[in-house]
Formats: structure tokens, sequence, C-alpha cells
């Protein structure tokens, strides 16, 4: 118990008990993997998250009456400290806002290109692309967004003030927490580049030795610079002195973010995109994300008997996966910045394009990615990102991703502010059909141009049915994104599973080009393997990266309770009242 006192030394009394209460839940129900494994219920407030501390922060700021809206934003703000490799102030990420009344509203706060980006900026004179450019180096950052739309959200939606949704944030970095096993060998290992530069290893050390587990790690930069968020609201990261030392570190490596690019920054509320699926509403984030592809595939599904298929089921996969391939076309050739490009939307959730994108579909033959071009709709994305969903009792839901794209981004922290910059410009298409770090490719619909924003896979959904939302979810994962958030859709509303199962269930992933299949251990049986392959399925390949694919954090109303559910894939904590 001393042990996690010291984790913060938090001098609130309330937050100490709330601490106290996630410690012993933690204690009770972790297995040894680190992670809860089990739903939580709640009556009143749930939220499950990538970082126990994050879901804490959140949940002190609900138990003080708070609403979803309040919770989700100290628990973002709370993200950017204790989850520094995917939480953030210096990326962006996308909100999905399910109101009392039925309505459901979408935030953009996505990174935008910097005002002198253009289209060849990470080719050479011959036209082939610099690896690294768009990844590694200060010109790999877009401007942040994450700021501008944590607070507009709480100010719009929220019901309590900036100062209470930063506290938790801001005593976390000032007194900091003990870093366990986990975190301190992923900050060595995932993020090793980060001792390649002074100011990130001014960070992610401990002076002159690397982090270990059971250090209490302080970042009094970032509690400064949260301080002046807490002080001043978007000018306290936009202007002054938070600006200075983003367009200073801009400077010292050749980044092209100006004065000008920050203050202009201005997060977007967009229309969320919907289609019903069997009697539910499944809302999500339009463009630029490409969630639309979550509805598409659903949509394709909804004429077949999925449910008597059963799960795991080689008819079904053969299904899905010939769904993916046909959407994942379509996002190539079609998604971007609606700012920039004219989405056909409408056209591509339409039930009718569906039925007559998958009329060429063969239930007894797999197609092959080089034959499936694009669809003409009626009208015509180590890495590292992190969903948590934020429901309460009133029907106020929020599904919240976000990221700096790789796993700490850049690695480029700025000096002085102690946060890190995303290396979201990746996410562009930086030359015609060619692979970007989740091998997705993209064309002129997601070329580089001023200002505009980078297509995104993030798709935090909300399900609802009877202007109630049921289901709240998403995931990390690049590409992975949208078959998950699929797959645990599925999961609860086809194959009627449990939330705890809906999530921990085995997972695959197709996205059309390169034409193969990842599938976690133990999604297929070998009779499975043999009915794909049978049928044609080309390249089965086991995810061979850490724990799974994906991270799905979710949140659903069942009976009038609350259940929240950490994905067991990774550290985190569902927590509720
Ligand atoms: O917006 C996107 O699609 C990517 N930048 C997301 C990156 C990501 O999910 C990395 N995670 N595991």
């Amino acid at each position: 118990m001393l042990f996690f006192e010291q984790l913060i030394s938090g001098r609130d009394v309330m937050f100490k008990c709330l601490i106290r209460g996630v410690f012993l839940f933690v204690l009770t129900t972790q297995t040894v993997l680190g992670a809860s494994t089990e739903a939580v219920y709640g009556d009143k407030a749930m939220i499950s998250s990538r970082s126990t501390l994050a879901s804490a922060a959140g949940i002190e700021i609900m138990a003080q009456g708070g609403n979803a809206v309040d919770g989700a934003v100290a628990t973002a703000f709370a993200l950017a400290v204790t989850y520094p490799s995917a939480g953030n102030i210096g990326g962006g990420g996308f909100a999905v806002i399910h109101f009392p009344d039925g309505r459901v509203l979408t935030q953009d706060h996505r990174e935008k290109a910097p005002g002198t980006a253009h289209r060849d900026m990470y080719l050479d004179a011959d036209g082939n692309e610099v690896k690294g450019l768009s990844r590694d180096t200060h010109l790999a950052a877009g401007v942040p967004g994450s700021v501008d739309g944590l607070l507009d959200l709480l100010e719009r939606h929220g019901t309590k003030s900036r100062q209470e949704v930063l506290l938790p944030a801001i005593r976390l970095a000032k007194e900091g927490f003990v870093l366990d096993r986990y975190m301190a060998r992923h900050i060595n290992t995932v993020g090793k580049r980060l001792q390649d530069t002074p100011a990130a290893k001014k960070v992610f050390s401990m002076g002159d030795r690397l982090v270990e587990a059971g250090d209490v790690w302080q970042q009094p930069d970032l509690a400064v610079t949260l301080q002046r968020i807490h002080d001043k609201g978007r000018a306290g990261f936009y202007e002054g002195k938070t600006a200075d030392l983003i367009v200073a570190e801009m400077k010292r490596g050749n980044g092209i973010i100006t004065h000008e690019d920050l203050k202009n920054y201005r997060s977007v509320w967009r229309e969320p995109v919907m289609t019903t699926y069997r009697g539910y509403d499944v809302w999500t984030m339009g463009p630029p994300s490409s969630a639309v592809l979550v509805l598409q595939i659903l949509n394709m599904l909804e004429p077949y008997d999925v449910a008597s298929m059963g799960y795991g089921a080689a008819e079904l996969i053969h299904l899905m996966i010939e769904a993916e391939r046909r959407s994942y076309a379509d996002r190539a050739e079609h998604l971007g910045d609606p700012d920039f490009w004219d989405v056909p939307l409408e056209g591509l959730v339409s039930k009718e394009y569906a039925l007559k994108r998958f009329a060429d579909v063969d239930l007894e033959k797999a197609s092959d990615s080089d034959d499936i071009l694009a669809g003409y709709p009626a009208g015509k994305e180590s890495m590292e990102t992190t969903h948590f969903s934020v429901m309460d009792s009133n029907g106020m839901a929020v599904a919240f991703t976000t990221t700096l794209n790789s796993s700490y981004g850049s690695k480029l922290v700025v000096d002085g502010a102690g946060f890190l910059l995303n290396n979201e410009m990746d996410d562009f298409s930086v030359k015609p059909n060619t692979m970007n770090q989740f091998d997705l490719i993209g064309r002129e619909a997601n070329a580089i141009k001023p200002n505009k924003r980078m297509l995104s896979s993030m798709s935090p959904t909300i399900v609802s049915k009877d202007g109630k939302p049921v289901l709240v979810t998403g995931s990390p994962g690049g590409s992975t994104i949208i078959t998950t958030t699929l797959q645990v859709i599925l999961n609860v509303i086809d194959h009627g599973m449990p939330l705890h199962d809906a999530v921990s269930m085995p997972r695959f992933h197709h996205q059309w080009t390169p034409n193969r299949i990842i599938y976690e251990r133990y999604a297929f049986s070998p009779d499975t393997q043999r009915i794909l392959e049978a049928l044609g399925h080309v390249g089965l390949m086991e995810w061979p990266y850490g724990r799974g694919i994906g991270d799905a954090n979710s949140v659903m109303m069942k009976d009038g309770v609350l259940q929240g559910v950490k994905d067991p894939r990774a550290e985190g904590v569902a927590v509720g009242f």
C-alpha cells in the first residue's frame, strides 16, 4: 500500500481514497501479465483506459459530479503524463460523443500539415521517398491538435472547470509516479531513440542513468507546460512561452511549424457517420478518419446470418476478409481530409453500395487483391495510439482515440516544454501507392497540402439502441484499428458475447494490400487455416508483434448496469462506481 501511495503523493484526500480503491481493485484482479481481465461494474460512471492512473484521474473528476466529457478530458490530459508513448499534448485525435438526448457529435482534433508543407516534401530530387524523413525528424510533426480539442470539448460539453480537470495531470507530472516494470522497459527499448537527443534524454532518463522499475518519475517541464494551459487555456499552448519553445525546437531540427501555424490551429466539430446494423445504430468518426470502413464492412456483412455461422467459422472469416479487402481498396482511392477532398461519404456508407460492392464475392473462392480496384460510390495509417471509453449513467458517452502516430511519436521532445512531438505527417500518402508504416497506401485524396489533415484509421465508435448508448469502443493499431473495432462490434451484436469475451477473443486482419491475413495465435484452428487456404486465401501470417492486435478498452451499458473492460492485451484498468 505504501508503494502505491508513493505512486502519486497526491495531497487531495478524495484522490488518495480513489487511488487506494483502484489499487485494491488492481491487486485483486490483475493477472501475472499486469492487466485486469475481468469486467468491472458500476452504477454511475465507467472509464476503461490504457493507464491505471489516467483512468483514476478521470474517475476522480466524475466522482466529484463530472459528466463523461469531464472524465474523458481529465483522462486524456493524464494519459499525456502517464502513458507518453501515445497519450499526448503534442499529437491529435478524435472524440465521438453521445448525448443523453440521443444526439451524437464528433470532434476532430487531428494534427494539420504546417502552412509550408508541400506534396513532395519527403521525396528526393529523383522523386524517391527519403526513408525516415516523414517519421523520425522534426519535419515529421503535424501541428498538434490535442490541447485545442480537449479544451473546446470541455468548454462546450463539460461541467467542470479547465483548472479542475487539469489538476490530476499536473500533480502526476510534478510529483511523479512510480514506474512499473513494463513502462521502464518500454521507455528503454521501444523508446531507445529517446536517448539520442538531449531534450528527450532529459525527460526519459534519471539524469546519468536509464529509468528503472521503482523509480519515482517526475516530468517538471511538462508540469509547467500543463500549468500554463491550466492558467491561460489554449493560449497557454498555442501562443506565448509554449509556442516559442515549439518554434525554437523546430529551428533546431529544420522543422517547419511556425507561430502562425500554432495560432491558427482549430479543432473541428463534424457530423458523425452512421449506419444501422441489426437494429442498432453504429456511430463513428467521419473523414479525416477512415472509420467509415467499419460501417462499410458491417453493411456488407448484414445480409448474412453471421450469428448462425458462429465466431471463428471459416465461411464467416472468408466473408469478413472479402469485405475488408474491398473497403480498404476504397480507402486508398476515396478517403482524405474532407476540407480538401470531395469524399463520397454518403455513397460509401449506403446499404445499396455495400450490396453492389459485395456482389462479386465468391463464397467458394478468395479474390485476388490485384483484381480488386476501388469501387465507385455514388457522389463519386513500433506504433502506438491509445483508445479509452467513458460512459455515465445519464446516457452521455465518449469514445476517444489519441495518438502521436509511432510509439513516442518522432521521439523528439520540445526542449523546455517536456512533451513529445508527433510524427503524424507519415499518415499522408508521401507518394502515390507508396506504403506508410502501416503498409497502407493512398493517392491524391491523401496527398500532402498545406493545412490539410492526414488520413487516419482511428475509429472511436459508439453503438446505440433506441437513442441510448450501449457500447463504446475503439482501439490503437494503425490500419488494424478498423478491423479490431469491427470485431468487437460483431462479437457483441452477432455472437452475443459478454463484453469481456468480445474484447478478449483472438483477432485477425486483412487490408486489401498487401494481400495477407495477419492473425493472433489461436484465432484460427488448423482446420480453419486449411479451409481458408483451400478457398484461395494467401499470406496467412501469425501477428509477429507484442501481445496482440489492438487494445480495445471498452465500456457497455447492459441491463441498467455499466460494465468496463480493459483489453487484456495491455496494461491499464477499467474503473467505475
Ligand atoms: O491515425 C492513424 O491512423 C495512425 N496515426 C494511428 C497510429 C497507431 O494506431 C499506432 N498504434 N498502435
